[in-house]
């Protein structure tokens, strides 16, 4: 066979109903549904190139060439990319964000969301979006989320053939705007895969699970009818239970920093001014200020004007991920 390569970029997307924890941890079924915004002109762009002169699969990521766990998961997406299309080829991946690195901005989904379309397109699979987002989810929950357009729902389901995402509105639907708030660039002490694990052992996990319906439902609805005061509540709701149940974990973790909780109440203080504004936190010290595109450049500059904020990256709703090139 001679060499075949594709590639292809995707954005992260930030979760306004988080997922942690997983139902099943070996294939990524979450305990619960998540309901996500993809984020425009953050990107991972990745080419795949199968070459069956290869003995072992390469990754690189920027120029550095990669080893241990990052490869790892890189081949095992391939490893199924190969069953499912019959070739057996090692790969060469290159891998590059737009992004910085360490910033907070999940890059796993990103990247795994283009590996799986990159590696397809080469590969000469043609999947539904559906059979696309699966296969991201085995490389990074998350992931399966960056494959669809806009805003998105990841359905939990019960196993590989049910657990995947859909677009519930496109890019273009609602002017929101994600503005991170960068208070941090350090790697976070612990990652959301070990993170996911210990989920379990908070005794509010239950209590999170089982209302994650009617948190999912009153999202999904704010985002239909474009109600931000509906949406803001349910959206630091749910982020607030996820780091509540972050904090009484065994082991338990604060990933916030003093200047999120700065951050935190800036946010409250515009809100109580008229300011339709509210915030969500991954795991790591940043914080996601999402607002009207009207009210952006009065949220961002007071945002700005607060001790210990390094930078402010500001992103609208975005699109599916997409092969760009194929040869
Ligand atoms: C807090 O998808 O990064 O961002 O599957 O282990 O890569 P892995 O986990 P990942 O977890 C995301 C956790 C979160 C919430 C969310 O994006 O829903």
């Amino acid at each position: 066979m001679k060499k075949r390569s594709a590639t292809a970029v995707a954005s992260p997307n930030i979760a306004f109903i988080k997922y942690w924890g997983n139902h099943i941890p070996e294939l990524n079924i979450p305990s619960n549904g998540s309901i996500s915004m993809n984020l425009k002109g953050l990107k991972t762009e990745t080419t795949v190139e199968f070459d069956n002169q290869l003995e072992d699969d390469v990754l690189i990521f920027g120029n550095k060439p990669q080893e241990g766990e990052a490869l790892q998961r890189v081949t095992r997406l391939l490893d199924r990319v190969r069953e499912f299309s019959g070739n057996s080829c090692c790969a060469v991946v290159h891998s590059r964000n737009n992004f910085p690195a360490g910033t907070g901005i999940a890059s796993s989904a990103s990247a795994f969301a283009a590996l799986s379309l990159a590696a397809c397109c080469a590969a000469g699979l043609n999947l539904s979006e559906s059979e696309l987002s699966r296969l991201a989810r085995l490389g990074s929950g998350s992931a399966c989320r960056s494959i669809p357009e806009g805003f998105v729902e990841w359905q939990a389901g019960t196993d590989d053939l049910s657990s995947y995402a859909k677009s519930i509105a496109p890019a273009d639907y609602w002017g929101l705007v994600d503005c991170i708030v960068i208070l941090s660039k350090s790697h976070k002490s612990i990652g959301s895969k070990e993170g996911h694990s210990f989920a379990e052992s908070s005794p509010f996990q239950a209590v999170r699970i089982q209302q994650a319906p009617e948190r999912l439902k009153i999202c999904r609805k704010a985002i239909i009818t474009r109600d931000f005061d509906q949406f803001a509540s349910i959206v630091e709701l749910d982020s607030n239970m996820m780091h509540a149940v972050i904090m009484t974990s065994n082991p338990s973790t604060i990933y916030w920093h003093p200047t999120t909780i700065t951050v935190i109440n800036e946010v409250i203080n515009m809100r109580r001014t008229g300011i339709p504004v509210c915030y969500t936190i991954d795991a790591g010290p940043n914080v996601h200020v999402i607002c009207l595109k009207e009210s952006k450049s009065q949220v961002c500059s007071n945002l700005n004007d607060l001790p210990g904020v390094i930078d402010i990256i500001s992103s609208y709703p975005g699109g599916p991920a997409q092969c760009t090139e194929r040869s």
